[in-house]
């Protein structure tokens, strides 16, 4: 395939609107969809001030900066991909939606097109299936923030080309990312480790071994972790963290990986984590540290 010249990104929450922010930083067109106005709204603000912030430390000239944003359209309309020679979908993290999102974009873009997802933990192969182009179906994992953390994990469906591979390996280096591949299982590499370790800190916490600071802190100060578990949490997304489970719970087979009640009960009462002012830890301006029992 020849290089990449057309980017689509499906979803524009934390992860679309960064992974757009790269594509639009190395130099390819980007379509930015949503079905959300108002998230396309955000994206546009946070790609804004991300791309400034890069000017201000040095790391881009104002002018790329500007041609950055140039690069960008935001978009509700999916007939918009149509010219996309590659797309990656970062909608929620629930597989009969991205199914229906990936059998809709396998109707309307062109044959050539490379259709990836950055699922924390869905099965590539389940989403190639529901297309006409399985071989053409990848797995490109970023992390968070796209544009600053260092890795994308590439998870190879059943039917994934050697092709399709080769491509999205290069977009991902000219992206300056370190590549690493996981066979198709799930929670491939980075969450088949991480996610475990987020819940058992919840259940840390909901068995009341600890506070939320002292079971940060212990991770942070006695094993080296830049951020301790809650935090992180609450920075991926509560909601996100519980797919995940139910992923690794489904798919896995072993009880070890059942979410904790907690981490539902903090989903069930919408408290999601940074993206919408409180998880573990309230985030809201002025409002008192959170003292809510371990429990809720
Ligand atoms: P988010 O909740 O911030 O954003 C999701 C966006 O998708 C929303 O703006 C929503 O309006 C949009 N959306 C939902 N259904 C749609 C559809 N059918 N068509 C178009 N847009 C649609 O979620 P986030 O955190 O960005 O996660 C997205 C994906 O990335 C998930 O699969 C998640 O597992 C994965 N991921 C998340 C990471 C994180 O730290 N949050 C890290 C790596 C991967």
């Amino acid at each position: 395939m020849a290089e990449a010249k057309n980017l689509g990104v499906v979803g524009s929450g934390q992860m679309g609107s960064g992974i757009a922010q790269l594509g639009a930083m190395h130099g390819l067109h980007v379509w930015l969809l949503d079905t959300d106005p108002t998230a396309l709204y955000r994206a546009n603000k946070s790609i804004s001030s991300s791309l400034q912030r890069f000017v201000s430390k040095g790391q881009i000239s104002q002018a790329a900066c500007t041609e950055a944003l140039r690069r960008l359209e935001y978009t509700s309309n999916i007939d918009e991909l149509r010219s996309a020679d590659f797309i990656v979908e970062a909608i929620v993290e629930s597989e009969d939606v991205k199914k229906k999102l990936f059998i809709e974009l396998d109707k309307i873009t062109k044959s050539s097109a490379i259709l990836a997802s950055n699922t924390s933990s869905i099965s590539i192969t389940r989403l190639a299936s529901a297309t006409s182009r399985p071989c053409q179906v990848i797995g490109m994992h970023f992390m968070n923030p796209p544009p600053i953390m260092k890795l994308v994990e590439i998870v190879r469906g059943a039917d994934t080309s050697d092709e399709t591979f080769h491509a999205t390996k290069a977009l991902a280096e000219r992206f300056h990312k370190t590549i690493i591949c996981s066979q198709d299982y799930s929670g491939f590499i980075v969450n088949r480790i991480l996610m475990p370790m987020i819940n058992e800190a919840f259940f840390t916490l909901y068995t009341g071994v600890a506070t939320k600071e002292d079971i940060d802190t212990a991770m942070k100060l006695g094993t080296n972790h830049p951020i301790g578990p809650l935090e992180l949490a609450d920075f991926i997304g509560l909601d996100v963290c519980l797919s995940i489970m139910k992923v690794l719970h489904a798919g896995l087979g072993d009880s070890k990986y059942a979410p904790c009640p907690l981490l539902v009960r903090y989903v069930d009462a919408g408290r999601v984590g940074r993206k919408c002012g409180v998880g573990v830890y309230d985030y809201r301006k002025g409002s008192e540290p959170m003292k809510a029992s371990p429990r809720l």
